[in-house]
C-alpha cells in the first residue's frame, strides 16, 4: 500500500500548496470623502459590494505630533457611524476583512518621519492604532507613509520604518490582527524608502501603488499606469516605469511574491495638450486636465466620469499595445486610464510577471479606489473593473493549476482544485471590452495552440478567444470570451460586431 498512499498524498499536498498560494486577494480602498461628491459621484458604505473584496480598507485617519491617532472627519467617521457601517458589511460577507489606513498623500511624511524615530511615539501610536481597531471592529490597520526619506523625512526613516512595522506586528499577534501597509512601486522610490526583506517579513500584505507614474508633472502625456515600458522609453531609468518593472523590483530586492497585492488604479490621469494636433504618447503638455464634475481635482478623472464622458461622444480611445492600456483624448484634454480590458490583462498578468512564474504567482490585487468605479453601471453592467478581475483571478488560478497538474502528471483532480475559480453567475459584460472567461478552462483551452505573444481567435467558435502568454519557455493560452454577439477581431484585436469580422 505503501507507495500509492504516499503519492496521493504527495498529490494532495501539492494541490494543498496550490490552492494556499493562490493569487486570490482584492484589496479595495474606500476614500470615506466621496460621500461629500455630487450627483452620481456621491458614494457612500452603502454603495459598496462586499461580496467583490476579500479586504476593505477605510481611508483615511492621520496622527498627531505625538504618534496618536487623529480622526480627519470624526463627524463623519464616528457621529454619523461611517465607521461601523462599514464593518458592518461583514454580516453580508462572512470572509470578509476590513481594515483602516492612516496615512495617505495629503498627510506628508514629516509626522511620521519623527514619530518613527521615537521610540515612545512608535509605542503611543501602535496603542492607539490597537484601540482604534478594536472599538470599532477592524481586523487590521493598514500604514499608507508617502513616502518614508522622501517629501521631508530622514535617511533614517528606512530604519525607523522596518523597526515600527516589527514593533506593530509584536503588538498585533497578540490579538491576531492584520498588518499591511500601501508603499511605492517603482525602483528608485523602493530604493529611497524601504528595508523591502523586512517589510515582507512583517506585514501580512504590501500594497504597491504601481499608479501615478505618468502624469502632468513630466510634461508631456504619459500613461497613469503602463504594465510594461513603451518603445519611447529609451534611457534605462526611464524603462523602469512601468508595473512590470516595479513587480519585479520589489521581488528582486527580497519580497515575498504571495505578500504583494499589486496596484490597479480607478481612474486615469489627464493632461492638457498644448497642440491639439499632437495627442500621441509624448505629446508636449500645457499642465494638468481639467478636473472632472465628481473628483474636482485637476489632472485626474475617475473612471466614472472618463467613462460618462465617453457616453457624450467626441473621444477617440488609442489601444497603446506596447503598455496594455487605452488612452483617450478629445480637443486639448488628455488622458491615459485602465478600462477594464487592461485591468483584466494585469490581473491575469500578475501570476506569470517573472519567468518561473508557478511558485511565484503575487497574493492578488490592489484597487485604489472602490468609489469612483462605475458603482451605479452607468456605462454598462455596475461595477465593470471589479468584475472583470474576479474573472481574470478565477482564470488564472485554474490556468496554474492545470500546469501543476499537468507537471506532475499525477491523476487530475482539477475538479476540486477548481474551487478558487468562483463562479457565482454575475459574469457580467465590460462595456463594449471583453470578459475574460471564468468558465471551463480545460475544455476552452483544448485544441490551441500558442506560438507568440498575443491574441488568437478559437477556430471553432469565434466568440471566443486567447491571449498568449510567456511561462517559462513556453506559451499559454489565456481563455478569454467576447460579450455575446460579438465576435473577436483579428484586425483591431478585440471584440466587435459579427458583420465587421472577417474570417467567421
Ligand atoms: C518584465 O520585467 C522583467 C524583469 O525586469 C524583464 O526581464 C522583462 O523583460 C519585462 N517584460 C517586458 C515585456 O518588458
Amino acid at each position: 500500500m505503501g507507495r500509492k498512499i504516499l503519492i496521493a498524498l504527495l498529490v494532495n499536498c501539492l494541490l494543498w500548496e496550490l490552492v494556499s498560494a493562490a493569487t486570490d486577494k482584492v484589496v479595495c480602498y474606500h476614500g470615506s470623502w466621496s460621500k461629500y461628491r455630487s450627483g452620481n459621484g456621491q458614494f457612500t458604505v452603502n454603495d459598496i459590494d462586499p461580496n467583490l473584496c476579500t479586504h476593505l480598507i477605510y481611508s483615511f485617519v492621520g496622527i498627531n505630533t505625538d504618534g496618536s491617532i487623529l480622526l480627519l472627519d470624526s463627524t463623519l467617521d464616528v457621529n454619523n457611524a461611517n465607521f461601523a457601517n462599514f464593518n458592518a458589511l461583514k454580516t453580508r460577507n462572512a470572509a470578509l476583512k476590513t481594515l483602516v489606513a492612516v496615512g495617505g498623500w495629503g498627510e506628508g511624511s514629516t509626522k511620521y518621519s519623527a514619530v518613527a524615530a521615537s521610540a515612545t511615539s512608535r509605542a503611543t501610536f501602535i496603542q492607539s492604532a490597537l484601540n482604534l481597531v478594536q472599538t470599532y471592529g477592524f481586523d487590521g490597520f493598514d500604514i499608507d507613509w508617502e513616502y518614508p526619506a522622501q517629501r521631508g523625512g530622514a535617511a533614517a526613516d528606512v530604519q525607523n520604518y522596518a523597526t515600527l512595522i516589527k514593533e506593530f506586528r509584536t503588538v498585533f499577534d497578540k490579538h491576531g490582527l492584520l498588518l499591511t501597509a500601501a508603499v511605492a512601486a517603482t525602483p528608485g522610490s523602493v530604493d529611497q524608502s524601504y528595508d523591502v526583506p523586512a517589510l515582507s517579513k512583517y506585514l501580512d500584505i504590501i500594497n504597491v501603488m504601481a499608479y501615478d507614474i505618468h502624469a502632468s508633472w513630466d510634461g508631456v502625456t504619459g500613461q497613469n499606469a503602463p504594465l510594461y515600458a513603451s518603445s519611447i522609453d529609451t534611457t534605462a531609468s526611464a524603462k523602469l516605469l512601468n508595473v512590470n518593472a516595479s513587480i519585479s523590483g520589489w521581488i528582486s530586492r527580497g519580497a515575498d511574491p504571495q505578500k504583494l497585492a499589486l496596484g490597479l488604479g480607478v481612474y486615469g490621469r489627464s493632461f492638457t495638450l498644448s497642440n491639439s494636433a499632437i495627442s500621441g504618447l509624448g505629446a508636449p503638455v500645457s499642465g494638468a486636465g481639467n478636473s472632472g464634475p465628481y473628483t474636482l481635482e485637476a489632472g485626474m478623472l475617475g473612471y466614472n466620469e472618463i467613462c460618462e464622458a465617453q457616453l457624450a461622444g467626441g473621444w477617440t480611445t488609442v489601444w497603446d499595445d506596447e503598455q496594455k492600456v487605452p488612452y483617450s483624448f478629445k480637443g486639448d484634454q488628455w488622458i491615459g486610464y485602465d478600462n477594464p480590458r487592461s485591468i483584466a490583462i494585469k490581473a491575469s498578468i500578475i501570476l506569470f510577471i517573472v519567468n518561473y512564474a508557478k511558485s511565484l504567482n503575487l497574493g492578488g490585487v490592489m484597487i485604489w479606489s472602490i468609489e469612483t468605479e462605475d458603482f451605479r453601471g452607468i456605462c454598462g453592467s455596475k461595477y465593470p473593473i471589479l468584475n472583470a478581475i474576479k474573472s481574470a483571478l478565477g482564470t488564472a488560478n485554474e490556468n496554474i493549476e492545470e500546469n501543476v497538474n499537468d507537471d506532475t502528471g499525477g491523476n487530475d483532480d482539477a475538479s476540486s482544485g477548481g474551487g478558487t475559480a468562483v463562479d457565482d453567475g454575475n459574469d457580467t459584460p465590460v462595456g463594449d471590452e471583453t470578459v475574460v472567461d471564468d468558465g471551463t478552462a480545460s475544455g476552452g483551452t483544448g485544441g490551441v495552440t500558442c506560438t507568440q505573444a498575443g491574441y488568437i481567435r478559437d477556430p471553432a467558435d469565434c466568440n471566443k478567444f486567447y491571449y498568449c502568454l510567456l511561462v517559462g519557455s513556453s506559451y499559454q493560452p489565456l481563455a478569454q470570451q467576447c460579450n455575446s454577439n460579438l465576435y473577436f477581431d483579428l484586425e483591431s484585436q478585440t471584440c466587435n460586431w459579427p458583420q465587421l469580422v472577417s474570417g467567421c
